[in-house]
């Protein structure tokens, strides 16, 4: 029940991914690949969401219980089984950081390239940012804060999505 509403949300608010979004996207923007390629860039707006979620400590407590949430998930389990997951969460931690504008610095690598031949699909992705959501009602981020992060991260389905 809480996972349907938590979809039903998402698709409100435009961040899960339809088929029908989808390829409206890649008619709308076919030259957007390159600038999804690197991480999504700093927003002064989202300072004031940054401390909304409890400033790097707060994003470091929410992004163990991210990758928790993604391994106790029969989808996205077998991504993350075999990876260095403390090297993915530090790298998670600052990507988002830098996103909302915090006082960081991301120093890992560009959204296509880390998973590029990981033959990601649609649903792959979607339950990634439900895990995500999950991890943020959790800990009790204000719901528009939440949209704040996942419309930024929404976007990079274009270069991580690769598989049908
Ligand atoms: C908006 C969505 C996503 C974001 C922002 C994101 C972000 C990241 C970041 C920052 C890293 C670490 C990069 C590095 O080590 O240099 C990473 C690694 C990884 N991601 Fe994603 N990711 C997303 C979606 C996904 C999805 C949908 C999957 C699979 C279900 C996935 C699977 C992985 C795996 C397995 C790694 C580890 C790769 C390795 O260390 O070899 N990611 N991701």
């Amino acid at each position: 029940m809480l996972k349907h509403s938590v979809a039903t949300a998402l698709l409100a608010a435009g961040l899960l991914l339809g088929n029908h979004a989808a390829a409206q996207d890649t008619m709308a923007m076919p030259n957007q690949s390159a600038a999804m390629a690197a991480s999504a860039p700093r927003d002064p707006a989202l300072k004031p969401v940054f401390e909304e979620f409890g400033g790097k400590p707060g994003l470091v407590s929410l992004v163990n219980d991210f990758m928790d949430n993604l391994m106790a998930d029969p989808v996205t389990h077998p991504f993350f089984a075999n990876v260095d997951r403390e090297h993915v969460k530090k790298e998670l931690v600052d990507q988002f950081c830098v996103i909302l504008d915090g006082p960081c610095t991301y120093t890992g690598r560009d959204m296509a390239s880390v998973h590029k031949g990981m033959g990601v699909n649609r649903a792959d992705f979607n339950a990634l940012v439900e895990d995500l959501q999950k991890a943020m009602n959790q800990h009790k981020i204000p719901f528009r804060a939440q949209n704040k992060l996942l419309a930024k991260l929404a976007p990079m389905h274009k270069v991580i999505i690769t598989k049908k």
